[in-house]
């Protein structure tokens, strides 16, 4: 089972940072020192997201024993690095995918379709990012197909000998205004239900209080049908009860 979270959710992202970096490395030749990692994860904390794997013992890491984290803390089957342009040279707010990854043993799955929706959403409704873009190599037929098929990202130009063995780019970008929130519409329904919820006189108590409670507490037999699966079992119970 894989879940697909915001960096920022885990516990303890930072100790995922190394197996973002490890799932980087595995998979692409364009590599980040690790404090690029967490310069993302701390200046944009949720626009990256990481796939990883539910452990079976889920994802405490209590009980482990110091320095110990195996096993503790998931493994990470594939990220989205994203940030938003600090500098946009043509003054719009923009996103911009810096890496995105998937293990080989994961994909085909729709990990990488969720990590990039996600982030895209995550930076139009928190950052109101005109659109987002991104750079992928003339050669790289899956994540062309991603990008330009599934996502509908449009190719803007070609830039020439962008990758450092001189291979070209393809400079894309997807508009993301359809996603931008209403805000001004949303504190106003905010406004409306807290106007609601004062009107409210809230929960009964004393005498009539009580009444309610032991109303809850009163038990309703429910028939349950053998097209469920279980009706063998509550046909026993309530027998042996009567
Ligand atoms: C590109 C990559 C991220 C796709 O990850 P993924 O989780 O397998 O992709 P998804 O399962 O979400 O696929 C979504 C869509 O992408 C396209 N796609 C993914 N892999 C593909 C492949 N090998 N060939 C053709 N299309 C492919 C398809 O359109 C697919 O939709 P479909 O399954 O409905 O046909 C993954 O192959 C990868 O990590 N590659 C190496 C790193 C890389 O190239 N990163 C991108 C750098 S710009």
């Amino acid at each position: 089972m894989v879940d697909i979270v915001p960096l920022s959710s885990y516990p303890s992202y930072i100790d995922l940072l190394p197996s973002i970096q490890t799932c980087n490395i595995t998979n692409l030749p364009e590599n980040y020192f690790l404090k690029y990692y967490l310069y993302h994860a701390l200046t944009w904390p949720q626009l990256s997201f990481v796939a990883v794997v539910r452990p079976k013992g889920g994802y405490s890491s209590k009980g482990a024993k110091a320095g110990d984290v195996s096993g503790h803390y998931p493994k990470v089957a594939g990220y989205v690095l994203a940030k938003m342009e600090e500098e946009p040279t043509d003054g719009m707010q923009h996103g911009h995918i810096t890496s995105l990854s998937v293990m080989r043993t994961h994909r085909r799955l729709g990990i990488a379709e969720r990590l990039m929706r996600m982030s895209q959403r995550a930076m139009a409704e928190s950052h109101r990012a005109n659109y987002v873009s991104l750079h992928v190599r003339v050669s790289n037929v899956a994540a062309l197909h991603l990008y330009r098929d599934t996502l509908r990202f449009e190719v803007e130009k070609v830039e020439s000998k962008y990758y450092a063995d001189g291979e070209d780019a393809y400079a894309m970008r997807l508009n993301l205004e359809s996603m931008w929130m209403d805000w001004k519409a949303i504190e106003a329904r905010d406004r409306e239900n807290a106007k609601d919820e004062d009107a409210d006189e809230g929960e009964p108590v004393g005498e009539l209080g009580k009444k309610d409670a032991a109303e809850d507490d009163k038990m309703v037999r429910v028939k349950v049908g053998r097209g469920l699966g279980v009706g063998d079992l509550v046909e026993k119970n309530e027998s042996q009860q009567s």
